[in-house]
């Protein structure tokens, strides 16, 4: 395996093809079986990934086991400063791990890869700097005893990731728990296995062998057995709420602590008084509609207050218009493909679920894209909901695609009930140049994330997760290294 970036990404999937890593060793599963990664702009193949079962995690394990004694005991400053190495490494990647992440996901490198190539090794640089920040308090229990508490590392930590941003949810789990003295054991998305499985590789030049392990196959065959290890002292998962609560179970058995990071169905209030064209652009960003909306934050409920509905509307599908669907790996675009056949069907569904809807209206933006080549691929043209309701399924559930409901309201207080009738509470925006219902709807939205008068995506040292249906624990923060990746122990000194 080479060391240098691969510009060609199909090069770089057949470099990879059939590996994953443990122990230090990229490796085929113990089986030899694999599984299909394919290119969803084209439907073609572009690598076989590696079919783990539970012989493949029981060596990551073990693997893990190993080199997290010897972890534990390289002071955490240090252990900071190989994180930040390996931050360094992967920023002069950043191009190739774009590329890959184009090939597999379907996800624009312009728009989507490349860029969250760069925030990965953003995350690790962030993490990688608070070694030293692991630190026990001092209880001023009895002058007679120094009582102090300790942040120790939890052991093994078992990740599971998904497709849609592969890169940077992984950097979010891992680069914490191994500051904090933890090995890991990474499970991929069986869609998208290929760039976190290089971001590994890489990482391995600069980590002991068996510190980092990534695994590639099913949730059931993979996933699970993983979960369910006796030595996996901890798991952090991202991905649908079925699957979050059947890793809660599994977790439930063995009494050990979860991180789940659900789905979402983020509302966003449109105030009259706000800026038209800064709410649009908003809710372009918010709805990732260059992600092909495959985002659990998506703003996906999206209220609009009478006096600005109609303009509003006319200036999101004008935006949506404008936005070029094509090939993922050309600079021209900005939306790709859907994942995989499975997502694709998902969305039609709900598509065709919404036109079917009394008094809906679907407003089709941007165009298919033209080029033979790509006749396969799984392109779905954004679709604006609009003459909809809270109450119907395009509002409650979860689409994962490129489909937003934009509905009227005319009462504020109305506006904030619909925005909190939701079994989510990921992420919501409120739009208004009124300070106070800018303030109040902040302290009233029910949600782990709120912004006003903007849409940003996830930032390290901001803390992200949801409540409700959204998940469980934090992200993304020192907090929640401490909290999600240590535990703490007590330690009293009679002096007497
Ligand atoms: P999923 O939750 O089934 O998959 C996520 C990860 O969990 C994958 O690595 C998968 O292999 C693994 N997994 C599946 N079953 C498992 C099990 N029994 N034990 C352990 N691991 C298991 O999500 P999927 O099927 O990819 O997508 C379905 C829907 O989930 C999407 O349409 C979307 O609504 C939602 N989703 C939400 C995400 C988020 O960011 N919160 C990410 C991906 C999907
Ligand atoms: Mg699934």
């Amino acid at each position: 395996m080479t060391q240098d970036p691969v510009t060609d990404p199909r090069a770089l999937a057949r470099a990879l093809s059939g590996r994953m890593l443990i122990d230090g060793a990229l490796v085929a599963a113990r089986s030899g079986r694999t599984f299909e990664v394919i290119d969803p702009a084209t439907g073609e193949p572009v690598a076989e990934a590696p079919f783990g079962e539970a012989a493949d995690v029981e060596a990551a394990v073990a693997a893990a086991v190993r080199a997290q004694k010897d972890w534990a005991g390289v002071a955490a400053r240090q252990r900071g400063r190989l994180v930040a190495e390996c931050a360094r490494l992967l920023g002069e990647h950043v191009e190739e791990l774009g590329r890959l992440l184009a090939l597999e996901t379907g996800k624009a490198l312009r728009t989507e890869s490349r860029v969250e190539a760069s925030v990965l090794a953003d995350v690790f640089t962030f993490f990688g700097g608070l070694g030293s920040e692991l630190k026990g308090e001092t209880v001023p229990f009895s002058p007679d005893m120094l009582t102090l508490t300790l942040r120790e590392p939890i052991g093994v930590v078992g990740a599971i990731i998904p497709w849609n941003v592969p890169l940077l949810l992984m950097a979010l789990k891992i680069a914490p728990a191994l500051v904090a003295g933890n090995a890991v054991v990474v499970k991929a998305a069986e869609e998208a296995p290929l760039a976190v499985l290089r971001v590994a590789e890489i990482m391995n030049r600069v980590l002991p062998a068996g510190l980092f392990n990534l695994l590639t196959g099913l949730g059931p065959e993979c996933g699970a057995p993983l979960v369910g290890h006796p030595k996996v002292g901890k798991v952090t998962f991202t991905g649908s709420v079925e699957t979050g609560r059947t890793v809660y179970r599994a977790a439930a058995e063995k009494l050990i602590p979860v991180t789940l990071e659900l789905g979402g169905k983020s509302p966003m209030i449109v105030m009259d008084d706000a800026d038209l064209e800064r709410a649009v652009a908003g809710a372009v960003v918010g709805m990732r509609f260059t992600r092909q909306g495959q985002s659990c934050t998506a703003s996906s409920r999206i209220f609009v207050q009478d006096g600005l509905h109609d303009a509003f509307v006319e200036r999101l599908k004008a935006k949506v218009d404008a936005l070029v669907m094509g090939d993922p790996l050309d600079e021209r675009t900005d939306i790709g493909a859907i994942v995989s056949p499975q997502q694709f069907e998902r969305v039609r569904s709900y598509i065709e679920l919404g036109r079917d809807l009394p008094g809906a209206t679907a407003h089709l933006c941007s165009a298919l894209p033209d080029d033979p080549a790509l006749a396969k691929g799984l392109f779905v043209r954004p679709v604006i909901f609009t003459g909809v309701n809270n109450a119907c399924r395009l509002a409650r559930e979860e689409i994962f695609g490129p489909v937003c409901t934009v509905i009227r309201f005319s009462d504020y207080e109305a506006a904030i009930e619909a925005a909190n009738d939701s079994d989510y509470g990921l992420a919501a925006t409120i739009w208004t140049k009124d300070l106070r219902t800018a303030l109040d709807a902040t302290r009233r939205l029910e949600a782990g994330f709120v912004q006003v008068n903007q849409n940003l995506v996830v930032q390290p040292a901001l803390s992200y997760g949801g409540i409700k249906q959204s998940g469980l624990g934090k992200e993304a923060t020192l907090e929640a290294m401490l909290e999600h990746f240590t535990h703490k122990k007590t330690v009293i000194v009679n002096m007497a």
